[in-house]
């Protein structure tokens, strides 16, 4: 049937009668079929379903109206707490004031100010401020600068990246690519070519019950050098990792090993890449994980943090010689062919700079690094509970590795974060055989020993 032209019928029925019925169910409440959760068994959610409703400060409230205490800064991102009237009036404002400007061609002030601030944040010569919208896009970002960058300098056969066995960095082609996650990998076909991984630092057996960074591990760096003598330096152009491995598991780095690996890639003018997603913005008491270790990598990925969750934002942060050798050439020409749409979006900028000035008011990094010791001692009273293998914490972040069920691995974790959910009133995170905590870094003491209480009762009763 021929669409009408707009202007040829009458307004009201311009909209058919089928498509007015589809308007209506659209609005249709309870519905949760549509919905396509990530990253969640979909059939299990849909039976028993967990929703939020708000959130203010260190809790979240369940849509029967239950206070949940935030054990997981949402997921790693809500540092400064929830709802905090100064990122929801700076919101507010900059939705009044621009909606939004295009990201190329144009800018607006607050993009500017927001670069600045967060590269004053960042160690050494860390100056130059690359935005999007996620974690992953970070990656993407970073991985495209780092291969470009060889390519303006003459070096076009250093094409191959180097990610980690047990690496999490993010969804896109790339993040996938270098992550070591086996069920990212194996449902989306080759991937990107020509990519390596280095082996996770992670041993039970020599590493059980850690607060902090393991001793033993550094050589796990030394791997790189095999990489290289299988490669050649000549082809590989970065290697990306996590300072802090959150996502499979909470694997802080060795001591010494971060430092290995930097002196590895200088040996080879292989680019360092930390991807501080999750460790950036205070989680392991510093601005990024980057000064707690005093390695100046060449990139850093960050995300989740910067706006307290507040609104989508991510970025690049590159080190001033990687900026400029992309800046030569007519001037008139684009450097790098690269950007989204809504990079450095002004609802994200408002909320980065007044998230920015609440970590800096209320020193919360610092109250991060204070509470380490505090956090970790409460994490520890789990060990000896039944079925719990493995305690590893840092900053304000601890794995619980709990024993695998037979037959049906993962399904212990999700249990006791049901259960944490349902009954006790926490929100944990379960991250395959993994409980994973990380809570907004204005926890209270009294609010860690609640959250590890709670966790500890979930644990007994899923047994
Ligand atoms: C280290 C790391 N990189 C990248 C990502 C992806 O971030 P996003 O989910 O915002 O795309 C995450 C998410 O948890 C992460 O932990």
């Amino acid at each position: 049937m021929p669409v009408p032209m707009p202007g040829t019928m009458p307004e009201s029925e311009m909209v058919s009668d089928m498509a007015q019925t589809r308007l209506a169910t659209v609005t249709a409440p309870n519905d949760l079929e549509s919905y396509w959760l990530p990253f969640t068994p979909n059939r299990s959610f849909k039976r028993s379903p967990r929703l939020i409703v708000r959130a203010k400060d260190m809790h979240y409230y369940s849509a029967d109206n239950r206070a949940l205490l935030d054990g997981t800064a949402g997921l790693w991102c809500t540092n400064a707490g929830h709802n905090r009237d100064p990122i929801v009036a700076a919101i507010k404002r900059a939705a009044e004031q621009l909606d939004y400007s295009p990201a190329f061609q144009f800018a607006h002030p607050a993009a500017f100010e927001l670069a600045g601030r967060v590269a004053a944040l960042a160690p050494g010569d860390l100056n130059r401020v690359f935005f999007c919208n996620s974690g992953s896009e970070a990656v993407d970002t970073a991985l495209k600068i780092a291969l470009a960058y060889h390519n303006v300098r003459g070096e076009g056969s250093r094409t191959r990246l180097i990610g980690r066995e047990r690496g999490y960095h993010g969804v896109g082609f790339g993040g996938i690519s270098v992550g070591g996650i086996v069920n990212n990998r194996k449902f989306f076909g080759s991937l990107l070519a020509g990519v390596d991984h280095l082996p996770a630092t992670y041993s039970r057996e020599h590493q059980a019950f850690t607060k902090g960074e393991p001793q033993w591990g550094a050589h796990f760096a030394d791997e790189l050098e095999r990489l290289v003598a299988l490669h050649d330096a000549a082809t590989i152009a970065a290697v990306i990792i996590e300072p802090m491995a959150g996502s499979t598991g909470v694997l802080p780095a060795p001591q010494g090993y971060l430092q290995r690996l930097r002196a590895i890639c200088d040996r080879h003018g292989i680019l360092l890449i930390f991807d501080e997603v999750i460790t950036g913005f205070g989680r392991l008491g510093y601005a990024f994980a980057a000064e707690r270790y005093g390695v100046v990598p060449d990139l850093i990925t960050f995300a989740k943090g910067v706006t307290s969750g507040a609104v989508p934002m991510g970025g690049v942060i590159a080190r001033d010689g990687i900026y400029e050798a992309f800046m030569r050439g007519p001037e008139h020409v684009i450097e790098l062919f690269h950007g989204y749409t809504y990079s450095a979006h002004p609802l994200a900028c408002a909320a980065g700079l007044a998230t920015l000035d609440l970590y800096r008011d209320e020193k919360l990094f610092d109250r991060a690094k204070a509470l380490e010791p505090r956090f970790a001692d409460a994490a520890m009273t789990l060990r000896g509970l039944p079925g719990v293998l493995d305690i590893r914490t840092v900053g304000l972040a601890v794995g619980i590795d709990l024993a695998s069920r037979a037959g049906a691995p993962g399904l212990r974790a999700y249990q006791v974060m049901e259960r944490a959910f349902q009954e006790e009133g926490v929100m944990v995170r379960a991250a395959g055989e993994t409980i994973a905590l990380s809570p907004p870094l204005i926890v209270s003491e009294a609010q860690i020993d609640e959250i590890f209480d709670k966790v500890g009762r979930a644990i007994k009763a899923v047994m």
